[in-house]
């Protein structure tokens, strides 16, 4: 399989409950390599770009508030498959289908308060990895 990077943030809810170094071990256990990492406050022009594709659903302004109200951390993850492997250790979007021992199983408040976001394919991960590193990402060599 290909090595991949994906966007991973660790949304405000999983922040506030000090869950960031047990989420960022369970990628690393899983063979994702942190590759760009940065802890910000989104302002709600950010939000609202980044969930732009959902502008038009009615969680939107629930989903934009949620992720202003604290700070959210996130990284690029690398590995083999990494988008497809993520998304796995996330579990299901909606936290009540979320299989057991998942991050949103463990960390999800409710289904827009769900602990995490990852990317779910090659373009928007690509789009994604931009619009908050625009800089790039490590070259990991060790
Ligand atoms: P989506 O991109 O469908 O899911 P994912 O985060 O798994 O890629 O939705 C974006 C976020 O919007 C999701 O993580 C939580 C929130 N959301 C709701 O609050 N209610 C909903 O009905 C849906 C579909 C999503």
């Amino acid at each position: 399989m290909a090595i991949e990077r994906t966007l991973s943030i660790i949304k405000p809810n999983a922040v506030a409950k000090d869950a960031i170094g047990a989420i960022l071990g369970r990628f690393e256990a899983a063979g994702l390599r942190i590759v760009a990492a940065r802890m910000m406050h989104l302002s709600r022009e950010q939000a609202s770009a980044f969930y732009a594709v959902h502008q038009e659903r009615p969680f939107f302004g629930e989903l934009v508030d949620f992720m202003t109200s604290g700070p959210v951390m996130v990284q690029v993850l690398e590995g083999e498959g990494a988008i497809a492997k993520n998304r796995e250790i996330m579990g299901a979007t909606n936290p009540a289908e979320a299989a057991p021992g998942t991050i949103r199983a463990d960390f999800a408040d409710s289904f827009t308060e769900n602990a995490a976001h990852g990317s779910d394919a090659p373009e928007t991960a690509a789009e994604e990895i931009a619009f908050f590193f625009p800089e790039g990402v490590c070259e990991r060599t060790r």
